[in-house]
């Protein structure tokens, strides 16, 4: 079991989160039910931000990549801690306007950014635009040109490293939708034509080369190849960076298959890469780039775990053995997408040793809706809370109402005490924006 600060077992044999008892958590607030420990979503964003301070000069700015998990509480927490946010939608960036967010302090990212999106963004002043395509410079400058301002912008690059993970979240390869290649030149001519718009102030570049990454070496690789590229525009174009956004992607806890990094070793990945940054800037005669990071992930998912209930136990004999919970691959689809494992705990009986292996079934009503497959367990009985732990990042932000069930509610969790972050949906909430055309009536 992860064994940071945030989960323990206390001694009813109950699983604690925060300090807060999961089955009373799970009496108080029903599940399936998503909880986050403040605390380590709080010690994550400070990690990184004062190994920046310390290790950078306070040359940089950590970006919290909301898409791992984006509400309103999320944002005022990032605000207290100082540190930017990314926001990929006029959805996101709603929600963080909402919530108080300094717009100066946000990067937008999206390879298809929508008119409307773009315009909404520059009537907040968002502070930086990441340009992923020609037709959305001509789009920025045309929207900064009518309002009479000039937006600071980052061509995101593709370096061409590949990092072990799922390919489905691998975003720096040669075949990518993201990003300009560096290697083709393609990067250098986008960069040309960003200069020549007037309404654009080209800050630098942003790079991110995929997720759930435990190689430091693959950050190493794409500081280089970001550095000797922007070494190389300095000569042929005389235009040199100021910015250097290298995205985010540091690995988590979901299994013992994972490593186990505690906050020591996330300083370590980051001192690895502002190590890379200074190296390669004395060796390209650079000047060192102002560095953001954007980390989803590891802020929030470790900090975040699923409970459920038990409802339906199915025994195939010499098959599988299935536990259903209230949940399913619409609380946490990324099994269903990705194979992705997890590691379960009963939290009423958390003390109790593993004794058999079992697939976690949702409710869905389809056979791929499953938690996983191999949780080692003890015996479980109808009416047990399991826990899911490392849920916290990408399980709510890409939940849905299919089969019109409810996407859980959020609590947040202080000192003991859990509020809700978000509260839970009603059937109300599922028909609101529905219609019935007079014809049907
Ligand atoms: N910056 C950019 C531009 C990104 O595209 C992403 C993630 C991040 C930062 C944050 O990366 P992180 O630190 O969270 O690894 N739905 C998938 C993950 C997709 C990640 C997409 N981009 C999953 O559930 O594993």
């Amino acid at each position: 079991m992860n064994t940071r600060d945030t989960l323990k077992i206390n001694e009813k044999g109950h699983l604690e989160i925060g300090g807060a008892d999961c089955v009373e958590l799970a009496k108080h607030f029903g599940t399936p039910l998503y909880v986050f420990d403040e605390a380590y979503i709080r010690r994550m964003m400070r990690t990184y931000q004062d190994t920046i301070d310390e290790e950078y000069d306070r040359n940089g700015l950590v970006l919290y990549a909301s898409k791992a998990f984006s509400c309103e509480a999320i944002y005022a927490i990032a605000k207290q801690e100082g540190i930017g946010v990314d926001v990929v939608s006029g959805g996101e960036l709603y929600t963080a306007m909402r919530a108080g967010f300094p717009a100066e302090k946000i990067t937008m990212h999206g390879n298809n950014k929508l008119p409307r999106e773009i315009a909404y963004a520059m009537e907040c002043g968002v502070g930086t635009i990441v340009i992923d395509e020609y037709s959305e410079a001509d789009l920025l400058d045309a929207e900064a040109a009518k309002r009479g301002v000039v937006q600071n912008v980052l061509i995101r690059v593709n370096p061409g490293v590949e990092a072990h993970t799922h390919a489905y979240v691998q975003t720096a390869t040669p075949d990518s939708k993201f990003g300009f290649s560096i290697g083709s030149g393609a990067a250098a001519a986008i960069t040309k034509y960003v200069l020549g718009k007037k309404h654009l102030r080209l800050k630098g570049y942003h790079c991110h080369i995929g997720s759930q990454i435990f190689e430091k070496q693959s950050f190493v690789l794409a500081v280089e190849k970001d550095l000797a590229f922007m070494a190389d525009v300095k000569k042929s174009l005389g235009f040199e960076a100021e910015v250097l956004n290298m995205g985010g992607g540091f690995g988590i806890w979901y299994t013992d298959e994972d490593e186990k990094i505690d906050a020591e070793g996330y300083r370590g990945y980051l001192r690895a890469l502002l190590s890379a940054v200074k190296s390669g800037c004395a060796a390209h005669g650079l000047k060192l780039p102002f560095v953001n990071i954007e980390p989803g992930r590891s802020v929030v998912g470790e900090a975040g775990i699923t409970l459920y209930t038990v409802g339906a136990i199915k025994d195939i004999p010499g098959i599988r053995k299935y536990l259903a919970v209230d949940g399913g691959m619409f609380d946490n689809p990324r099994f269903a997408l990705y194979q992705s494992k997890y590691t379960a705990v009963l939290a009423n009986r958390a003390d109790e040793k593993p004794a058999e292996i079992v697939a976690i079934a949702g409710k869905c009503c389809e056979s791929g809706d499953l938690i996983g497959t191999e949780f080692n367990l003890p015996k479980a009985n109808l009416g047990d809370i399991v826990a899911v732990l490392s849920t916290g990042a990408y399980n709510y932000s890409m939940a849905s109402n299919y089969n019109r069930n409810f996407i859980p509610a959020a609590v947040l969790v202080k000192d003991g005490k859990a509020e809700y972050i978000v509260k839970p949906q009603t059937y109300e909430d599922l028909v609101r924006n529905d219609v019935i055309p007079d014809r049907l009536r």
